[in-house]
Order: C-alpha cells, then structure tokens, then sequence
C-alpha cells in the first residue's frame, strides 16, 4: 500500500485550474521533491492534502483510506503533519517550551493539567537531538537565527510523530550552510518518515539526491532522478532552463 495516493485530482480557482488531473504516489519510505516555477500550483497540493482546500474532481487517499471530506484536524490525527512556508514559532518562549507546547497540542487535556511526564520530556528531547538544537534549548526562540527557526519549527511538527511530512520550502531565505544543514536534518528524518518537500533550491533537491516532480501550470511535466530531469528538454524550456541547472 502507499503512503498517499493523489487521483485524477483538479482544483478549480472560478476560472483558473490551479491542479489538472493530477496522479501522484508516495511511498512508505520516500522522500520526494516538488520543484515548478511560482504559481504551479505546489502549495494548493498541499492544502488538498491537508483538507484546507476539497478537489473539485478525484480522490487522496492516505495509507489506503479517503481524504475526501475529513477536515483539517481529522487529517492531523491521521499522521499529516505539515510545515508551512514562513515559521509559525512562539517567539516569546524557549525553544523547549515551543516543543513542549507542540507536543501538548496533541495530548488530551488530562494530560496538560498533570505535572510534565516523563514521556512528553523524553519526547523533546529526542526532538531537540534529531534538530541538533540541544545547546538552544533554553534560548528564547525570538533570538534564535532564521534557520534555526526553520529547524524549529520542522521538530514541533516531528512532536507529533507524523507518519507523513509536508515541507513547503524549508530552506527559503536559509544562507548555504543552513541549507546544507537542513539537507541533512530531512534526510535523517526521512529515514524514519515519508515526507514531500516543495523547494525552489535545486542545489537543495540536489543535495538530498532524491526524486523529484516537477510542476508546471497544475499538472506534472515531469518525474525521475534529477540527472534525467536536467536532460528533459521539455522541463528545461519550461523551468530549469532559467535555473541554470
Ligand atoms: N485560495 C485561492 N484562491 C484563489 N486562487 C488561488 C488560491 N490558492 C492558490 N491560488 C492560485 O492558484 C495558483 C497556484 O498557486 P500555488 O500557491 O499553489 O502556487 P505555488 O506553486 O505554491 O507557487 P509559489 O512557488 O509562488 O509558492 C496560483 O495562480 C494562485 O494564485
Ligand atoms: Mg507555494
């Protein structure tokens, strides 16, 4: 079974087919990439994943069952987590705090009232290692550098132990060795959990070396290793040409 199924899905904006009948398989162990100029519709795939938005026509199944109708949250507790393009951190509180706060996002309320268990401590502290943040964890967030924002913000989703990560463009506004860093911190996440990256860093997608789609006006131009893609004269004219890939 796949991890997610995406279906013959189109989404209509009034006059603008934003997704056409769009067919796309994740697998349980895949990493995958969605590179595609501005306005290809990447982000609307994730808010049909999500349950922000509802296809106009097709099906998502995910791990085997229907997406269609459930709503933001019913997704959630499925295992979708996903990071959104500009960090949404509590700037105010400890990078531990804004963990710990994530964590308890999920918990029931019980849980909240009773004193800090030793599963929740346990639990971002595992995260804080897998982001490499263990000597920032008392640091107010607000001071932390925009990468480390960034890792932030993938680790509270990562508390609620996804079974499924959407990435929207993770290394935007990233120097180049924060994004070398975050290569290395998806890639070692991704060996644990499926996840869809959207990025516009083709060093980036490079980098991490996996498959990739690529988008164009709602529909896929292309897929396969990033070699073949470079050599694909279609995507070049469309996209990559102006990327100097
Ligand atoms: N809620 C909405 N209402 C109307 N039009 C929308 C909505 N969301 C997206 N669109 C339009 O759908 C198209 C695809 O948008 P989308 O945000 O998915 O592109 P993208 O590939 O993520 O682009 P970028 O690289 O700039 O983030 C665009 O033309 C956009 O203006
Ligand atoms: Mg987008």
């Amino acid at each position: 079974m796949k991890c997610l199924e995406i279906n013959k899905v189109t989404k209509r904006f009034g006059g603008l087919t934003a997704i056409k009948d769009l067919n796309l398989k994740i697998d349980e162990s895949e990493l995958r990439c969605i590179i595609g100029p501005n306005g290809a519709g990447k982000t609307t795939i994730f808010n049909l994943i999500c349950g922000n938005l509802e296809p106009d026509d097709g099906q998502i199944l995910f791990k085997g069952e229907s997406l269609n109708g459930m709503s933001v949250a019913e997704r959630s507790r499925l295992g979708i987590g996903r990071k959104f393009q500009s960090p949404a951190i509590f700037g105010c509180l400890t990078v531990r705090d804004n963990l710990e706060v994530a964590a308890l996002g999920k918990a029931s309320i019980r849980k909240i009232t009773s004193p800090r268990t030793g599963k929740l401590q346990y639990q971002v502290e595992e995260v804080l290692e897998k982001i490499e943040l263990k000597d920032k964890r008392d640091t107010v967030a607000q001071e932390l550098s925009h990468g480390e924002k960034q890792w932030l913000e993938i680790g509270m989703v990562l508390t609620s132990s996804p079974l499924l990560l959407l990435l929207d463009e993770p290394t935007a506004g990233m120097t180049p060795a924060e994004t070398y860093r975050t290569s290395k911190l998806i890639q070692r996440i991704c060996e644990e959990i499926p996840a869809i990256v959207i990025e516009h860093d083709l060093k980036f997608v490079r980098e991490i070396g996996t498959d990739i789609t690529v988008l164009h006006r709602g529909s896929i131009l292309a897929e396969g290793p990033i070699d073949e893609i470079a050599q694909d004269e279609t995507v070049r004219q469309a996209y990559l040409g102006k990327k100097g890939l």
